[in-house]
């Protein structure tokens, strides 16, 4: 009968940002698996606003990250996943996202940021965030950031609605 539209995101952030959490919340509660780091990519399957989504949750870990961009390609979407607790790092993701957001294969995918962990105390706020990384200046593409907590679910519907909302 009826075919649910199908969607590719690729999910990317700093090794320990929480991208795993994220999308462990966000599927069905049967399917549910344990959080660890992960090595190299994991493939994640939810449906969300009568969509289908594909989820490469790529791995962080400095390593692996040069395997981000061969999966731009074939991406609709990205979320990128960045911890706010881990101030002493945001200039390492300022650095991966300045390499993404220029690379030819990411140009005019919607982008969604979670600034995850704000449970924790002494985080950037989303504000601070989109400052730190001047994200004012990207204008090339569609882009939302929402503050998340990946352990409760907080903040993650509104984020894959922003997404379903922005898909070509
Ligand atoms: P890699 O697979 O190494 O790239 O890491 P990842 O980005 O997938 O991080 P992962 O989901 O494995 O989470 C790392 C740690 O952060 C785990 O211990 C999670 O429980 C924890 N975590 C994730 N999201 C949150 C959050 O919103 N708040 C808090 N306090 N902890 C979180």
């Amino acid at each position: 009968g009826f075919i649910k539209p199908q969607c590719k995101v690729l999910c990317v952030g700093l090794d320990n940002s929480g991208k795993s959490t994220v999308i462990q919340h966000l599927k069905p509660t049967s399917h549910k698996t344990e959080v660890t780091p992960t090595v190299g990519f994991n493939v994640e399957q939810f449906s969300r606003s009568n969509i289908n989504f594909t989820v490469f949750d790529m791995s962080g870990a400095g390593k692996y990250r040069s395997l981000w961009e061969h999966y731009y390609k074939d991406a609709q979407a990205i979320i990128f996943v960045i911890d706010c607790s881990d101030k002493l790092r945001m200039c390492v993701v300022k650095e991966e996202l300045h390499a993404l957001l220029n690379h030819k294969d990411t140009k005019s995918l919607p982008t969604l940021f979670f600034a995850n962990k704000i449970d924790i105390s002494d985080h950037l706020t989303p504000v601070e965030c989109v400052q730190y990384l001047e994200l004012d200046g990207v204008k090339d593409r569609p882009w939302h950031i929402t503050p998340s907590n990946a352990l409760t679910g907080y903040g993650l519907d509104e984020g894959v609605n922003w997404i379903s909302e922005h898909l070509t």
